[in-house]
């Protein structure tokens, strides 16, 4: 039977939206006693990008090894397992099929709870994973999920209230970064390098549209950035003067990340009880954004440790973790009836092109 000291539960979380293969075992939240992520980032590599249905076999190829490595890594076994926590999107349909299975199949067959897990909730639990007790005394929180995938602003009264304050109406913020890298010929993630060719550039010197204007329009928008780069790259005589790619790369940089800074302040005004920014995702190691962040908020903002910033299943379990303590099924039978699907609008969960 599951422990019921909420400290010492032990939740496996699995996670297989997108093209990470991962598996985690979480204590109590925040203790991760083994992590383990299987990248396919050279299968897809040859195709540009990731194509789904290549992803989805790919999972079904690595999950059950997987998983059995990290019971012998952490030398657990199943019934060590209190609690098991799957992403049920956003995510590749096909991809999330094979992690929501998997942990239905082996909640099941070992008679524990299933708890469906937000990918992009997940995110931000991800930021607090070895956070000490005081560290997490941070809500009301304003929380923004910044990656590849996911431009997100939140506002959580409490680890399992999530307000979606602004979100993307067309790319996500890294996504950006990455296109507009991919125009220059440099290599993916582009985000690093742009921040690279940022440094010492004068962002005054070439106009960006501003995106978003409006204070009150709580959105964000990054496909009109992108054409703009390459509209200025393309008219630009070749080859490209190195003073004016910093220059365009500055001004590309303050805007894409300028637009978030201000819808930060906008949220701030309309939530004055917020006691923290916690920043999750890949775009968080931008360190210009640091500085923005730094320079405009009052808030303290808590930049989490980059370790389970990126696609995990350590987050999948640490959120479990939290929907699981405050809300418990109320028997058995029903965890077993938990239908992964059944509690969410599935179109919801497409992944946009
Ligand atoms: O959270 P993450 O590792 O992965 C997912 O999106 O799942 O985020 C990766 C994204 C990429 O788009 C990458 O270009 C961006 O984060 N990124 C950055 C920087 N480092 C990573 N963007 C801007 N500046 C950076 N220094
Ligand atoms: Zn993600």
């Amino acid at each position: 039977m599951p422990r019921t000291d909420p400290s010492n539960l032990l939740v496996l979380g699995v996670e297989s939206s997108c093209d990470e293969t991962a598996v985690a075992l979480v204590r109590g939240g925040r203790k991760v006693v083994g992590s383990l992520v299987a990248s396919q980032v050279d299968v897809h590599a040859k195709f540009g990008g990731v194509v789904p249905e290549i992803a989805a076999r790919e999972h079904l190829r690595i999950l059950r090894p997987l998983f059995d490595q990290l019971l012998e890594e952490t030398q657990h076994t199943v019934d060590d397992i209190d609690v098991i926590a799957v992403s049920q999107g956003p995510g590749l349909v096909g991809a999330l099929l094979v992690g929501a299975s998997f942990a239905k199949g082996l909640a099941c067959a070992s008679n524990r709870p299933l708890v469906p897990v937000d990918h992009v909730h997940a995110h931000i639990h991800g930021a607090l994973l070895g956070a000490e007790n005081d560290e997490v005394d941070i809500y009301p929180l304003l929380a923004l999920v910044v990656s590849g995938g996911h431009t997100n602003l939140y506002y959580m009264k409490s680890p399992v209230h999530f307000e979606l304050l602004a979100h993307t109406l067309d790319d996500a913020c890294g996504e950006c970064f990455d296109k507009v890298a991919k125009i220059m010929g440099l290599p993916y993630p582009g985000g690093p390098h742009i921040e690279r060719l940022a440094r010492g550039g004068r962002p005054e010197k070439v106009t960006m549209p501003r995106m978003v204007e409006r204070k009150a329009q709580m959105a964000f928008s990054y496909s009109g950035l992108k054409t703009h780069m390459a509209q200025l790259l393309q008219k630009s005589p070749k080859p490209l003067d190195g003073e004016f790619v910093a220059d365009a790369c500055a001004a590309f940089q303050r805007e894409a990340l300028g637009q978030i800074v201000r819808k930060l302040e906008s949220a701030y005004t309309s939530r004055p009880d917020a006691k923290k920014i916690l920043v999750a995702g890949g775009v968080a190691a931008n360190q210009y954004f640091k500085e923005l962040v730094g320079r405009h908020l009052r808030l303290p903002v808590v930049f989490p440790p980059l370790a389970y910033c990126s696609d995990n299943a350590a987050m999948i379990a640490a959120c479990g973790w939290h929907q699981y303590v405050s809300a418990p099924p109320a028997s058995e039978k029903d965890c077993h009836l938990w239908d992964v699907y059944s509690r969410y609008k599935f179109e919801d969960y497409l992944c946009k092109g």
